[in-house]
């Protein structure tokens, strides 16, 4: 018997690279099972009309297409805003659609700058009613999945260190002309780390290893870049960023983001070293993941497995964007756990009081020493 699938009607905002990559996977959704709802885009919406056709010729869901968004937000025909704008216009829109009441799957980065990113997160606090999200794709390759299980398992031991990163290569490129991603008005002065940034912090916000310093290194490697008419401007945003940021687990996170490594064309990558236990992915080798058991003094080797889309490792997605799960807190050794939806963590074996208490003196202690080390500043 066929089950009926509940609808939930999208309009999109933003039909460029990535308004086009959301219609592909809406058009390819009855590749996945055992799913009881499907996504119907019912509405879009760009500035240029021209970006119509592709989407008419691809759907035949729409009723109605538009140059003006306020339409969307007006429309009964619409459940869900997907909005794929330029970055200098997510405050205004994300923050019009919430209010709106039509929930929002944003694309970072949910602001231009800070002013603009608190702008969206009063929004959102304004209207728990509607449910704002963003995403970025790499966590879903089955080998991520798979660091990522191992991450809520607690096999690790004590984390040595993580590392997570998103790398491109086509700006080694001098020639490539300028467009809206490197320009400090439409990007964001933060470059490379506002684009790609989302990327590197999926994983390891949702492993609940929030940040509490950072020391940056920057790059601007081309200053110049040709524009549509070939003269030459100035391209401020920066090329490449490498975060190193104290965790509340006491282990050092590495955040990459570089728009010229080159060789690397869309490579995202995850590791994690352990004193019991290490694992690696990267999309550069999509279906292998490399990993390491060690027992003192045993024989330290890396294997790689090739991996395919088992049922497993459909069942360990499905898990990964909605339970709570377990691991061990890499600085007392107490299991722990992880609301892989809030990122939130804490000692199991503790109770809520001494966990506080714990997780003040933690705080206090990193914070102590990163005034210590950065002067309480973020560094440029
Ligand atoms: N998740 C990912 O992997 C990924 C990849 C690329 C881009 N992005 C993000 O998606 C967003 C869009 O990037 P893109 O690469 O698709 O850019 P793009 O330039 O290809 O597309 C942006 C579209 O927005 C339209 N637009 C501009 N102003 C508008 C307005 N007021 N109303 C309606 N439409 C308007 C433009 O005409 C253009 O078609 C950015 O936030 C970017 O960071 C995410």
């Amino acid at each position: 018997m066929t089950r009926a699938l509940k609808e939930i009607r999208v309009g999109v905002i933003g039909l460029g690279l990535i308004g086009r990559e959301l219609a592909s996977a809406a058009m390819r959704w009855p590749h996945l099972l055992d799913l009881d709802f499907a996504p119907r885009i019912t509405a879009i919406c760009d500035v240029n009309p021209a970006l119509f056709d592709w989407f008419e010729r691809g759907l035949d869901t729409i009723t109605l297409k538009t140059t003006d968004y306020h339409d969307l937000l007006d429309s009964d025909d619409v459940d869900v805003i997907y909005c794929a704008v330029p970055h200098n216009l997510h405050a205004q829109l994300y923050t019009d659609i919430i209010r709106a009441g039509k929930h929002l799957f944003g694309e970072k980065p949910f602001g231009i700058d800070l002013a603009a990113n608190r702008q969206i997160m009063q929004a959102v606090a304004e209207h728990p009613e509607v449910t704002v999200a963003a995403s970025s794709e790499m966590p879903f390759f089955p080998g991520a999945q798979r660091v990522i299980r191992d991450i809520r398992a607690g096999r690790f031991g004590q984390i040595i260190e993580a590392w997570c990163g998103f790398l491109h290569s086509s700006d080694l490129d001098p020639n490539k002309p300028i467009n809206w991603k490197r320009m400090v008005d439409i990007n964001g002065a933060y470059g490379c780390m506002g684009d790609l940034g989302m990327h590197a912090l999926h994983v390891p916000l949702r492993a609940g290893w929030l940040p509490v310093n950072v020391r940056a290194m920057l790059s601007n490697i081309v200053s110049e870049r040709p524009n549509a008419e070939g003269q030459m401007v100035p391209c401020a945003t920066w090329d490449n960023a490498t975060l190193v940021c104290d965790t509340p687990g006491g282990f050092p996170l590495y955040l990459q983001t570089y728009r010229i490594a080159p060789g690397e064309t869309n490579t995202w990558y995850l590791r994690v070293l352990g004193t019991e236990f290490s694992a690696e992915f990267s999309t550069k080798y999509p279906k292998t993941l490399r990993t390491m058991r060690y027992t003192p003094g045993g024989e330290q080797a890396w294997q790689s497995v090739d991996l395919g889309t088992s049922r497993r490792t459909r069942r360990s997605r499905a898990r990964f964007s909605s339970s709570a799960s377990r691991t061990r807190c890499s600085r007392c050794g107490r299991r722990s756990s992880i609301n892989w939806s809030t990122g939130a963590t804490g000692c199991a074996s503790r109770s809520t009081a001494s966990r506080r208490r714990r997780r003040t003196s933690i705080t206090g202690c990193l914070r102590r020493r990163w005034s210590h080390t950065s002067g309480g500043r973020w560094s440029r």
